[in-house]
């Protein structure tokens, strides 16, 4: 189910779709020459392990692992436009990392290939916590296989679940949007990627959509009421929204987390630094009372333990994990942190680096059983 990596560099050839706002359509170039990459993960009794809800994440009883070019494509927009479309898709660069310029926010999170690669890690890890699942929400197939089916991917980043679902839904159109021009020149025929802030009104039809999907758009997304309500407009009735993220506060069920923990710190300043941009990252608590405001019907939270590190008992689990070990060792924090921190909280890099150290080790500690929360919420446009 998962995209080939070596498929993907930052999206080629803008078209400019519209003057004003600049709306960019990245050239997609259908091909076969991406084929699903397996994930080498099969079924087993041990996967098992429940982590949904409040049961408790048993860890295991001892601590080892589980095993075209780059021009434009033709267009008739002025050299202003060029020069802003060159602008978005270039990126700012801060601190040593590139952060995209598009939208009426700023985003805390960067754009460059060490974020496209984090990103294509997280496909995996959820994926693989929600049981090889894509999404959870119960929209029936039929509505997916149906020859007009229209599925759309909120921040879509470097577009890996529209493609997967591109793939295992032919006959439905895929549109990803996102402010960042990180999607891959080679797709399924089937999926478009645009360049466009969910946070402005929305230029699609109303009841166009069979499913919204979003999956974590911490930092990206202030006002969850007005793309609740954006959503609604541009579903089918009938049609589904499924939101997901992950809350990253430090919980453990055994007391493991250390006094004067670098981790619990780490998830502090994130916590302030979204709290101060305007974007708090417990949002997804509120989603499902959000979309039953809305009017959405079968609304349903599902909330699920994403451990950090292999020390669960569930093999499936360690494998989540260890993805969420090896996503935060190899830059996860700064990912999070460093624009937030450096410009939000005005603090130095170089302290953030001494805290990010102590969580880092603490990480590795297979004696410190840590878990955050991935958050899921759905729910159903009327019929009527
Ligand atoms: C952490 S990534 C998640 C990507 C993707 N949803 C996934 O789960 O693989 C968040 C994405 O949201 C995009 N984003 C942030 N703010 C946005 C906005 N206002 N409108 C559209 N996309 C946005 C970012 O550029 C980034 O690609």
């Amino acid at each position: 189910m998962q995209q080939s990596r070596a498929s993907r560099s930052p999206s080629k050839s803008p078209k400019t779709a519209a003057a004003s706002p600049p709306k960019i359509k990245p050239e997609a170039t259908t091909s076969s020459e991406a084929p699903p990459v397996d994930s080498g993960i099969g079924s087993s009794s041990e996967y098992d392990q429940d982590n949904s809800g409040n049961h408790l994440l048993e860890a295991q009883d001892d601590t080892s692992e589980a095993s075209t070019d780059e021009g434009y494509a033709e267009s008739d927009a002025s050299s202003f436009l060029s020069s802003i479309l060159s602008e978005v898709r270039r990126g700012v660069e801060i601190e040593g990392r590139l952060y995209p310029t598009y939208g009426k926010h700023a985003y805390g999170m960067p754009m460059d290939e060490k974020e496209m690669d984090r990103n294509d890690l997280q496909h995996h890890k959820y994926s693989l916590l929600l049981r090889d699942r894509l999404f959870v929400a119960p929209v029936p197939d039929a509505q997916l296989t149906s020859s007009n089916a229209r599925i759309l991917d909120l921040g879509t980043g470097t577009g890996i679940w529209a493609i997967d679902m591109a793939d295992a839904y032919p006959s439905a159109e895929l549109l990803g949007v996102d402010i960042a021009a990180t999607q891959p020149p080679f797709v399924p025929p089937n999926c478009t990627f645009e360049i466009d802030d969910v946070e402005e009104d929305w230029p699609y039809r109303p009841a166009h959509f069979d499913f919204i999907h979003a999956r974590d758009l911490m930092t990206a997304v202030r006002d969850w009421p007005r793309l609740l309500a954006q959503a609604y407009t541009h579903l089918k009735p009938g049609g589904w929204i499924q939101l997901a993220s992950t809350i990253p506060g430090a919980l453990t069920d055994d007391d493991s987390i250390p006094p004067n923990s670098g981790y619990v710190e780490c998830g502090r300043l994130y916590f302030e630094i979204a709290e101060k941009m305007g974007a708090p990252l417990d949002a997804p608590r509120a989603w499902s009372s959000q979309m039953r405001g809305t009017g959405f019907q079968n609304v349903q939270d599902e909330v699920y333990k994403l451990p950090m590190g292999p020390w669960p008992r569930s093999k499936r689990l360690r494998t989540v994990g260890k993805l969420e070990q090896i996503m935060i060792l190899e830059g996860g924090f700064e990912a999070y942190m460093l624009r937030g921190y450096t410009q939000v909280l005005g603090g130095r890099k170089e302290d953030l680096q001494v805290v990010m150290a102590l969580a880092r080790r603490e990480i590795r500690d297979p004696g410190v059983h840590t878990y955050v929360q991935f958050h899921v919420t759905y729910g159903q446009k009327p019929l009527v």
